[in-house]
């Protein structure tokens, strides 16, 4: 029988690449959006309507993911589930009620869903190195496997979103532990944890899109376009296609069934942002010459990830930093109308 993927967060940068990546290895897809509006964007999108996805592509949606109960129809058929929509952090949004509890409650909701669901064969969760790191990253070297410990009590208030989108994904990894511990589930369950992602985001059709809803790829934009990041990023990263081939092999991984631990992949290979630049001059000569391109800065944290296990699951295949970059700057110009050179 061919597998039918569920997947969350097809409407923003990971989501959608895991769901075109899924349709190309020739999956049929279901995936849960907010409303019809989302789901119209993500089916209308170019690089979907190019795959020609007929009835191997279906819509379900979900106005509150939150809710208890709100996946048990949509998972009937399942075979795999990719749960990568959850909420980044924005300064307008409430970091309680729009970021912590979301992240917290959709999560379990698809477990519990899944587990009253026949022939589900493995849940893969969308974490982030965050989970592992904490707000300051540690001197050692962390991986997927990496825990810190659960808050206690567990906060109802956070200074930030940012605080919120943390202590959410530490929260969130030791829920998904339990669940497995407790429930030694029939299907596998995977957590996939990247560093910042970049690449081609097929759902940024416009210039302001690029620049305003483009998720981890406006600290690229903001890099070559004059800008500033107003916080320090991570200098761990992934490109987007292998991210998004490492949640589908890790989705059809074989496992023990009925196994009381997770399997992990954490992915967040160091760079130095200050190449940017070197890379866009190389690339993009008559860009800048242009003033398309100008250089900016954006400030970075250091810190020591070990992704020897999902450098393994890609047989040591991995996009460069250097790829990702001109990926990402190569569209700029291409929405901007401008030649690529
Ligand atoms: N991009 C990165 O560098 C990076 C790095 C590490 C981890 N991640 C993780 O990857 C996942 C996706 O991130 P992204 O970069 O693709 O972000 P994105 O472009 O902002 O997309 C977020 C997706 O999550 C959905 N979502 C957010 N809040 C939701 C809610 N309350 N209920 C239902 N859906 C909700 C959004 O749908 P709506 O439009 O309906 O809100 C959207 O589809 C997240 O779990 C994030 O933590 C990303």
């Amino acid at each position: 029988m061919a597998a039918t993927i569920l997947i969350t967060g097809t409407n923003g940068l990971v989501g959608f690449r895991i769901l075109t990546t899924a349709l190309e290895a020739g999956h049929n897809v279901r995936f849960a959006v907010r409303s019809e509006d989302k789901a119209r964007i993500v089916s209308s999108n170019p690089a979907v309507q190019k795959l020609a996805p007929g009835d191997r592509l279906s819509a379900v949606v979900i106005p509150d993911f939150t809710i208890q109960g709100a996946f048990d129809s949509a998972l009937e058929g399942v075979t795999h589930i990719i749960h990568t929509g959850s909420p980044v952090p924005m300064p307008w949004y409430d970091p309680y009620k729009d970021i912590f509890e979301p992240t917290r409650k959709m999560c379990s909701n698809i477990l519990s869903s899944a587990l009253k669901t026949p022939g589900i064969k493995s849940v893969v969760i969308t974490s982030s190195i965050v989970g592992n790191l904490g707000s300051v990253p540690p001197a050692h070297v962390v991986s997927a496997a990496t825990r810190l410990p659960l808050p206690d009590p567990i906060p109802q208030t956070f200074k930030d979103g940012y605080e919120a989108y943390i202590i959410g994904k530490i929260v969130q990894l030791h829920d998904t532990d339990t669940f497995v511990r407790e429930k030694k589930p029939p299907f596998g369950v995977a957590n996939i944890v990247p560093g910042y992602v970049y690449g081609r985001n097929e759902l940024a059709l416009t210039v302001e899109a690029m620049g305003q809803s483009n998720s981890s790829n406006n600290a690229i934009i903001q890099g070559v376009t004059g800008g500033e990041m107003a916080f320090p990023v991570h200098m761990g990263f992934v490109h987007i296609d292998d991210i998004a081939e490492i949640h589908l092999r890790a989705a059809f991984l074989d496992r023990e069934p009925n196994s009381d631990v997770s399997k992990d992949f954490g992915v967040a290979r160091k760079v130095d942002y200050d190449t940017v630049w070197g890379y866009v001059e190389k690339a993009f000569p008559k860009a800048i010459q242009d003033g398309v391109l100008k250089k900016g800065n954006v400030p970075s944290l250091d810190f020591q990830y070990d992704s020897s296990d999902a450098e393994k699951l890609m047989d040591g295949k991995l996009k460069s930093f250097e790829t990702a970059v001109l990926d990402v700057v190569g569209q700029y110009l291409e929405v901007s109308g401008r030649e690529k050179a």
